[in-house]
């Protein structure tokens, strides 16, 4: 891995495998009573979210904390980033802090590239507007190893609004570098032009939703919508809501959450034992715990020649 996580792009299939090797570590970790390793003891990592989060800055938080570093959790909303302070200035004051790693959450898609420029911290990027959500991506790879044993062979459906989501962006990626097999569909309005470049295939009905043997829900994204691109949630659920009666035995269902109960997913699926969403929320502190720990420690040693 390279020293910094922005994309999977960074990860071959090996550099995935050792951070899911970690995260079994951890996952263990927090099975235990007193969940905490000194691994990153007087070490610092700053939490930046310039955007909503329930789920990815806790679990960031938590791995951090359980990896005993230092923490500091810095939201827009109620920073001088309400003062008009720049994304620069905001991590060049930050860094004066010498932390270890800066976790960052940013609408604008290379955000989190662009900051690597501006501090001497490994960068993880929680997330740049419709770009990247890596470590989202490890983490559903590791709760569907820990499901099924692994990834190689499996047909994946990823269902809802592809073209907003930097989750679809991220999971296809490390899907298919996994060995599994992925088909997007949608809407063709939230089906971004080309997407088949990525590897995947693309569907505009859920008519062939069975040969999925996972099937992995995606919000609705309202907030990055400025025009309408679908005509109402209504005819949207119609058409594209994953529920009872459009699954067959057998199949697993994912979601990243937040969950819009009742429009992409029905209420009954999401409390059914074929839907994997506390997993995969259970899978976020122990595969960021790996994350960190893989660029913070698990980095090879320069070796100095005289
Ligand atoms: C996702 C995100 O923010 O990209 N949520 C998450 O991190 N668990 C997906 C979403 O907001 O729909």
């Amino acid at each position: 891995m390279s020293r910094h996580l922005i994309s999977i792009d960074d990860l071959d299939r090996a550099g995935i495998e050792r951070i899911l090797d970690l995260a079994r570590s951890f996952a263990e970790v927090s099975g235990r009573e007193i969940k905490k390793v000194p691994a990153l003891k007087g070490r610092t990592i700053v939490n930046l979210f310039y955007e909503a989060s329930t789920r990815t800055s806790s679990s960031f938080e938590l791995a951090a904390k359980r990896l005993s570093a230092d923490v500091v959790n810095i939201r827009s909303a109620g920073s001088s980033v309400d003062k008009g302070e720049s994304l620069k200035d905001t991590v060049r004051t930050l860094s004066a802090y010498d932390p270890a790693a800066i976790v960052i959450r940013s609408p604008w898609a290379g955000a989190a590239q662009q900051i690597t420029g501006w501090t001497d911290a490994a960068v993880v990027n929680a997330g740049d507007g419709k770009h990247e959500h890596p470590t989202q991506a490890l983490l559903d790879v590791f709760t569907l190893t820990q499901a099924l044993g692994g990834l190689e062979g499996l047909r994946i459906w990823i269902v809802g609004d592809v073209l907003h989501s930097r989750v679809a962006r991220s999971n296809i990626l490390a899907f298919q570098r996994m060995g599994a097999t992925v088909t997007v569909c949608g809407p063709p309005t939230l089906i971004p032009r080309g997407i088949e470049s990525l590897g995947c295939a693309a569907q505009d009905t859920l008519a062939n939703l069975g040969e999925a043997d996972v099937v992995y829900v995606l919000r609705l994204q309202q907030e990055r919508m400025q025009e309408a691109y679908v005509p109402t949630l209504r005819e949207y659920a119609q058409r594209y809501q994953v529920n009872r009666a459009r699954l067959r035995e057998g199949q697993i269902v994912m979601h990243p959450g937040p969950v819009n109960r009742g429009v992409e997913l029905s209420g009954e699926v999401i409390d059914s034992d074929a839907a994997l969403i506390d997993a995969q929320v259970k899978s976020g502190v122990a595969v960021r715990m790996a994350v960190l720990y893989e660029l913070l420690v698990g980095a090879p040693v320069l070796q100095v020649v005289a």
